[in-house]
């Protein structure tokens, strides 16, 4: 497997450079003219922790937590004022963790936010289950929270104990979301746990848009090497079969995919935090993706809160993209809409799309992988389960390996990836 990397990469970036990650990093962040710019805030609390989960979180306790945020309210001060005037940015998500443990601060993050920053498309945040309440619900309307997504994972008891989730009150939480409207509100689910057919996903889809969601998200289980999974991995074919299944149910119903794991009921409902051309990241474990740079700031709360203090980014690891490099890290993040506009890639690089992959369109077109309308080139059902694949893979031997390290050293001295 090393192997294939080793080639995809020296062959998409056309260099035998690996992409190497070091501590050596900016103290100013040059996004002043960037476009497309997206914010990311992430709170790292969590009442208990899932074994399954793979992201930065740490159990919730209020003095840590209000430390946290005001080691925050630094870090937007720090980064907000490299810019002279208001940044005008597409939009901002805050993600987790549960970000509503600190609900009743959201409010100030974003105020502190928009002292810098002019939000254009809305706020997004992510919800546990037992968050979902009536009063937590109007805190965050208030605060000036669009979008939210809540982390069902299954609404089946058997996948919610192979997940080790206590049993959640749906019914309360439905109760909520009918008292209070938000232009979208995304489920997540997971899917290939042991167990789960087509027919029970459709049960969770259904239950999802008839009480309160316009958006879902389906991901399917990955099984990180620090994590700790309590049951077997379903079978790579039935994986397959079963992503195909669920693609068409939700076509014949009339639901919109809108990126590789998301499906939409109106098509106008979307949530999504990773789909940014470039994005600013806040707090710990926030990356930061420019345009010819990418950097991660510390998973450790501790760190983080003493960097801040002494007045400096709380930045971990950066790497500083060769022209080829950005390209593959462009194409691959916005193939994930199942989408990839010419045009959008030449105002990017300012380079022709056709002039720099053009044998690699041709090839996924002789494929079946894509087919191209106009100016874009659109995933087909075939290259979809193949993207679906080589993301998953991606994860495993690039995102796995940078957070297994960055949980076991507040700041490395450097990462190579090939
Ligand atoms: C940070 S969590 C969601 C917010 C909230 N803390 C919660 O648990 O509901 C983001 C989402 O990532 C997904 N996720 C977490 N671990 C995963 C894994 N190992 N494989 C696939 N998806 C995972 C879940 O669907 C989860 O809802
Ligand atoms: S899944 Fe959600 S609640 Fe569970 S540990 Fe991860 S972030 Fe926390």
């Amino acid at each position: 497997m090393g192997f294939l990397t080793d080639f995809a990469r020296i062959w998409l970036t056309r260099s035998l450079k690996p992409f190497r990650f070091t501590n050596v990093y900016d103290d100013f962040l040059p996004y002043q003219d960037t476009e497309k710019l997206g914010l990311y805030v992430h709170i790292p609390f969590c009442e208990s922790i899932c074994g399954f989960c793979p992201y930065c979180k740490t159990l919730y306790n209020k003095d840590a937590a209000d430390r946290y945020i005001d080691a925050l309210l630094q870090e937007i001060d720090i980064v907000g004022s490299m810019n002279q005037g208001k940044k005008d940015v597409t939009s901002l998500y805050f993600g987790g963790g549960s970000p509503a443990l600190v609900a009743d601060n959201i409010q100030r993050i974003i105020s502190r936010l928009r002292k810098y920053f002019i939000i254009e498309e809305g706020i997004g945040l992510e919800l546990h289950p037992q968050d979902v309440t009536e009063k937590t619900l109007s805190v965050l309307k208030q605060a000036g929270v669009t979008k939210i997504s809540i982390g069902i994972q299954s609404f089946q008891r058997e996948s919610l104990d192979v997940l080790g989730r206590k049993n959640v009150d749906f019914e309360g939480m439905f109760r909520a979301l009918s008292a209070a409207a938000f232009e979208t509100v995304s489920m997540d689910f997971i899917f290939a746990l042991p167990g789960q057919t087509i027919d029970i996903l459709k049960a969770d889809i259904e239950m999802a848009f008839n009480n309160g969601a316009n958006h879902i998200a389906v991901y399917p289980f990955i099984d990180f090497t620090f994590t700790k999974r309590r049951f077997p991995k379903m079978p790579e074919g039935q994986k397959k079969s079963l992503l195909y299944q669920l693609v068409k149910y939700c076509e014949e119903q009339g639901y919109i995919r809108d990126s590789i794991w998301t499906f939409s009921k109106d098509g106008i409902s979307k949530y999504s935090s990773m789909t940014r051309e470039n994005f600013l990241g806040f707090g710990c474990s926030a990356t930061t993706l420019l345009k010819d740079q990418f950097k991660t700031n510390t998973f450790d709360v501790q760190r983080y809160i003493e960097r801040i203090e002494k007045r400096k980014l709380p930045t971990a690891l950066t790497l500083k993209f060769t022209v080829r490099q950005r390209m593959v890290y462009y194409l691959f993040w916005t193939a994930y809409t199942m989408r990839v506009n010419s045009g959008g890639f030449n105002s990017f690089f300012d380079l022709s799309l056709e002039n720099c992959y053009g044998l690699e369109l041709w090839a996924a077109r002789l494929f079946g992988w894509i087919r191209k309308q106009d100016d874009d080139y659109i995933m087909t059902m075939r290259g979809s389960y193949y993207y679906h694949y080589f993301e998953h893979f991606y994860t495993l031997s690039y995102i796995d390996r940078m957070w297994r390290l960055m949980r076991n050293e507040a700041f490395p001295k450097s990462l190579t990836i090939r």
